[in-house]
């Protein structure tokens, strides 16, 4: 039986047949990407380098030479790789369990295909049992809280070290449970325009086009 870590590292190292030589390959966050990350370096000669979505994705890309560039320096991407919290049968995802939401959002609406690594725990039928992450800017937050409430959720302010956690952006985190996203599409669009979020964490306008999901029998590919 494979270890959850061992299942990071497999699927880590298979999203390597997706990164284009000669190009720039966009890269998300959390503890799956950093296995990619790793395994990139094993590439480093071969591509132009990386677009990152937050500080410690690169921090890490750095570290192990592989040049990081400004989103606003480069054009279309033709592949961004990157964890999920939830993925559905239809690719649609939450994210933001690392807080870098807002960067994997943009760094994924500036790529092609958005190759999602992730073990098969992550792989649900409806979205919503984890707490779905909403970037939000501070002075929103309690109004935003009761704006979930109407909608069933209970929406708390993301926490670290006693003080709201500020985000790469500046920003706060509330963490909504009891949700049941049916409609990730809609669900997307609606809790997008509400004044003071900044971005939420289901990602179905920029869904996964494959993922590639650690099972006990090894590596599966989903396509979508
Ligand atoms: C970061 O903000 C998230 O969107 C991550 O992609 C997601 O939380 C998956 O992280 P792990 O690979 O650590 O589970």
């Amino acid at each position: 039986m494979l270890t959850q870590d061992e299942l990071k590292n497999l699927v880590g190292q298979a999203a390597l047949q997706y990164v284009v030589p000669g190009e720039i390959v966009g890269v998300g966050t959390g503890s799956t990407v950093n296995k990619f990350i790793d395994a990139l370096a094993s590439m480093r000669d071969q591509i132009k380098g990386a677009v990152s979505s937050s500080v410690a994705s690169t921090e890490r890309l750095l570290a192990l030479g592989i040049p990081v560039f400004d989103a606003n320096e480069v054009g279309e991407l033709s592949v961004y790789i990157d964890g999920a919290d939830e993925i559905d049968h239809q690719g649609n995802m939450i994210k933001g369990g690392g807080a870098a939401l807002t960067r994997e959002k943009i760094v994924a609406a500036q790529s092609r295909r958005f190759v999602c690594i992730a073990d098969e725990s992550k792989l649900v039928p409806t979205l919503g049992k984890f707490p779905l992450p909403v970037e939000a800017i501070p002075m929103a937050t309690q109004r935003l809280v009761r704006q979930f409430a109407a909608l069933g959720g209970v929406a708390k302010v993301r926490m670290k070290g006693g003080e709201p956690l500020v985000t790469d952006n500046g920003q706060h985190i509330l963490d909504v449970t009891g949700l049941q996203i049916r409609d990730p599409l809609a669900f997307e669009s609606e809790v997008n325009q509400w004044p003071g979020v900044v971005t939420v964490g289901v990602f179905a306008h920029q869904r996964a086009q494959i993922c590639l999901l650690g099972t006990a029998s090894g590596v599966k590919t989903l396509t979508f």
